[in-house]
């Protein structure tokens, strides 16, 4: 999508009127080079009540002699705020049909900055397909890049292009998560995504990317990652993302699960939408979109990520239930459930953080069925180690209609991880309650205290479980279908706005 922002009154293509309900005619403020018989049937519809503007709902006008016209709604006043904003953006890009063709001009009245900043963050977040695998059809005015024009008043004309320019850098984060979701798993195993963050890497002078392939992953003593990835031919490695790493101080952390397939290995899933398992690697998606929103939108600060990839499949290499691995960290874990394979690649990941002293740490992980039984599909679940941060992580979600919900991270979870006859740590809780809680009791385990003190203070971290809303998402209207590239933009927020 291609926007730019013009005070003129000129309407190029179809013109996207976003109202209030309510709204009984066209503002006097948008009515400037309008055509009068597209003026009058708007008002027709709006005096009739035959628009009501009900937040996310869509009129189109197509034939008139006076031009073509997108009505969407922004609900009622006191609800519009920048997120019924970033939705009604949204629903005209979802509703768009070939009649309404590329071009677009979109008229705000009294909207704030911001506001007209998100119905355009919504716009270009919707405008996403992922068709690399279908064949092309050149003439199809479909496919075709959509332009948006944004008429607005001569003082807020830049800051309203510096508002959109950062957002099409976000955009392109949030995108790149989805794209690397939806890559087809043939296509998308532990080198390829390596391989994808070294090509990307290239472009930033300011972004680094260290590979650590099998080998290296085996002598440095990495035997979750190791455990998990050796049953498949296609062998796991660690990425490490380091942005700025110049600059002084402490920086934050992000921690990707990226298994680019789960069968569940030994302990094997069930066949019923065993392919939905592609999305295993959402963790590492996030974490890679994540930076590539910083890094596109010029941020200064440092920020390193460490993706965890795996591929989880049941060999005569595989592991077994009932093996016991020794992990970086040193501490050795019962796998008794090959399918519990995210927390064993994270245990390294999050062990390997702390050779960063970062400012923090943010694990994002499709880590569990019982996290989607516990939320749906409506919120990540959210763990941390400090409530003040949890809260500043819950906000961030709120500032940008990411839901993270807060989740408990007690003691009696962890001991329910540790009661393992032979081993230190048990990859499987006592019972099947508490799932979602149990993992992220069990991830505790490996955060690192600062310094790697053995009585030092444990680094301040949060565990976010995507499992329920990095794909199936069905009501973010933000995406169609696929991966949804959720919380690119809480975690964007909550490094660039404190
Ligand atoms: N990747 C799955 C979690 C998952 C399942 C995410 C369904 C989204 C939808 C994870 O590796 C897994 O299989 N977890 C097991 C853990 C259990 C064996 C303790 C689960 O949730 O069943
Ligand atoms: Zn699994
Ligand atoms: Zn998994």
């Amino acid at each position: 999508m291609k926007v730019s922002v013009s005070p003129g009154h000129n309407i190029d293509g179809t013109l996207i009127l976003p109202l209030l309900q309510g709204s009984e005619c066209v503002p006097e403020s948008l009515e400037a080079g309008l055509h009068t018989a597209l003026k009058s049937q708007i008002n027709r519809i709006l005096s009739d009540g035959d628009f009501k503007a009900k937040a996310k709902s869509t009129m189109s006008i197509i034939g008139s002699e006076g031009g073509k016209a997108v009505m969407v709604g922004l609900g009622k006043e006191q609800d519009a705020d920048i997120h019924a904003y970033r939705k009604a953006g949204a629903a005209v890009v979802a509703s768009r049909k070939k009649a309404h063709g590329t071009d677009f001009t979109a008229r705000f009245s009294g909207a704030s900055i911001e506001a007209m900043g998100a119905f355009v963050e919504g716009m270009m977040l919707r405008d996403y397909s992922y068709d690399h695998y279908k064949l092309k059809d050149d003439d199809d005015d479909e496919e075709k890049e959509i332009t948006v024009r944004i008429n607005c008043d001569e003082a807020q004309e830049k800051e309203l292009n510096t508002l959109i320019q950062n957002h099409v850098g976000v955009v392109s984060g949030v995108h790149l998560s989805r794209d690397l979701g939806n890559c087809p798993p043939n296509d998308m195993y532990p080198e390829a995504f390596a391989d994808r963050a070294w090509e990307w890497a290239k472009q930033y002078d300011n972004v680094n990317v260290t590979i650590i392939n099998y080998d290296q992953a085996v002598k440095a003593g990495m035997g979750g990652l190791v455990a998990v990835g050796m049953g498949s031919a296609r062998k796991p490695c660690m990425v490490i993302f380091e942005m700025n790493s110049e600059s002084k101080g402490r920086g934050p952390m992000l921690v990707g699960k990226g298994i680019t397939f789960d069968t569940g290995g030994i302990s094997l899933k069930p066949g019923a939408n065993m392919d939905e398992m592609k999305y295993d690697m959402g963790g590492s998606a996030t974490v890679f979109g994540t930076m590539e929103a910083l890094a596109a939108t010029g941020y200064a600060g440092k920020v390193t990520a460490i993706t965890c990839m795996a591929e989880n499949m049941p060999s005569s290499n595989a592991q077994r239930p009932g093996d016991v691995i020794k992990t970086l960290s040193g501490k050795t874990i019962e796998v008794l459930n090959t399918d519990a394979e995210g927390r064993l690649v994270l245990s390294d990941g999050l062990w390997k953080a702390g050779e960063f002293d970062p400012e923090y740490i943010i694990d994002f992980a499709t880590l569990t069925g019982a996290c989607v039984v516990a939320l749906g599909h409506e919120a990540t679940g959210l763990w941390s180690n400090d409530d003040d941060f949890r809260t500043r992580i819950h906000e961030a979600g709120n500032a940008v209609d990411e839901l993270a919900w807060p989740m408990p991270l007690l003691p009696a979870f962890e001991k329910e991880m540790t009661d393992s006859k032979i081993a230190d740590t048990r990859n499987l809780g006592a019972g099947r309650y508490g799932g979602a809680n149990t993992a992220a009791a069990f991830l505790k385990q490996f955060v690192p205290n600062r310094g790697y003190k053995k009585d030092g203070e444990q680094i301040t971290w949060a565990h976010m479980d995507i499992a329920g809303t990095y794909w199936g998402a069905k009501t973010n209207s933000m995406v169609g279908n696929g991966a949804t590239g959720v919380h690119v933009r809480t975690i964007y927020h909550l490094i660039t706005n404190g």
